[in-house]
Parts: structure tokens; sequence; C-alpha cells
């Protein structure tokens, strides 16, 4: 086994351990990867009966981004303005949040928490004028992703497990690729294939 997948596999295990201990429905996804994993595969088998793909590579758009992409890699890069902007500040406040000594790490999650919040009702808010098909699953890991992110942010709080909360930062930053390679690059996708600007 390659050390960066015993790593991933390590981290899957670790933070498996703290759902089991903090998710409250018995069928709860462990970590964050089998949410999205689950929920992806649902989201394309409901909506996407005819494919069986799951990840599909963003599809670029021809205007430049407005926002620093040196944040974003160009991976991640989805050629829509407003989106590359938010997804820039994810990553920036995500990197502060990682920076952050120990005695300052709640409030830089906070503060990434209410982005991050505000983010998602953004993506929400433009597939529900569009009735986009998977604008639900695509909430769900949105609702997911936040849930668990809360109650490491209060583990950290209440009981100093400021080791949670380092592992958490790692398994968003592996979330947040997949998310937007999937999700929001689906979601790009059907907003240029119906000629929809974002409106913020
Ligand atoms: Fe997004
Ligand atoms: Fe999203």
């Amino acid at each position: 086994m390659g050390g960066a997948q015993g790593r991933a596999e390590e981290r899957a295990h670790a933070f498996a351990a703290v759902a089991r201990t903090h998710l409250p429905q018995p069928r709860q996804p462990a970590s964050l990867r089998e949410i999205i994993e689950r929920t992806a595969q649902r989201c394309y088998l409901d909506n996407f009966p005819e494919t069986a793909v799951v990840l599909a590579p963003p599809r670029l758009m021809s205007s430049p981004v407005a926002s620093s992409p040196s944040l974003l890699p160009p991976e991640l890069q989805l050629g829509e303005p407003v989106t590359d902007a938010m997804h820039t500040e994810f990553v920036r406040l995500l990197d502060l949040a990682h920076d952050a000594p120990d005695a300052a790490l709640v409030g830089a999650l906070d503060v990434w928490i209410a982005h991050t919040r505000e983010h998602f009702a953004q993506e929400e808010r433009w597939m529900e004028a569009l009735e986009f098909g998977p604008r639900h699953c695509h909430a769900g890991q949105h609702r997911h992703a936040l849930h668990v992110a809360g109650l490491v942010r209060d583990e950290i709080a209440q009981n100093a497990r400021f080791d949670l909360g380092r592992r958490l930062i790692g398994e968003l930053r592996e979330w947040f690729a997949f998310h937007v390679k999937t999700m929001d690059s689906m979601m790009i996708g059907h907003m240029r294939e119906t000629g929809v600007a974002p409106v913020v």
C-alpha cells in the first residue's frame, strides 16, 4: 500500500471513529469521504440513469476567471467568476484555519463556517431557481459537510479536541475538491447550457 493511500485510509478510519461517536443515526455515513461518495452516486443514478460515471471533469467556460487564481488550483476553477471567487475564499479561510494556533482555531473555523453557509446557500438559491434536477443531492452534501464541521467545532470548543479540528481541515480539503469537480461542475454546466447567468 502506498504511503499517500495509507495516510488517506488512516484519516478515514480516524474520522469514522469520530463520526461513530458523535453522529446520532446508526446508518449515518461514517466520514466525509463516505458521505460524498454515497450522495454522488445517488445523484447520478437518480438524475442521470443512463450513465454510471461518477466523476465528471469540470467543464471550463470561456470567460476569464475574475478571482485570484493562485489559491484555487486550475483543476478546481470552473470558469464562472462568482463561483470561482467564492471557492477561492473557501480555500483561503480554510488555509487560515489550518495555520491558526490552537487558541485561535475555533474562531477561524467559525469564520470559515459563516462564509461557507452563505456560499452553500447561494448555490442552493441558484439551483432552486433553475429547478436543477440534482439540487437536493447537492444540497445534501452541503448539509452533511456543515453538520460534521459543526460537530467538530463544538468538540474543539468544549473538549479542546484540536486534533479533530486539524483532521477536519484535511478532510474538508478532500471533500471540497470532489464536490467542486462533481456537484458544482454539474451546476455550472447546467447554467451554461440553459444560458442562465448567476445572480447574487
Ligand atoms: Fe461551491
Ligand atoms: Fe456546492
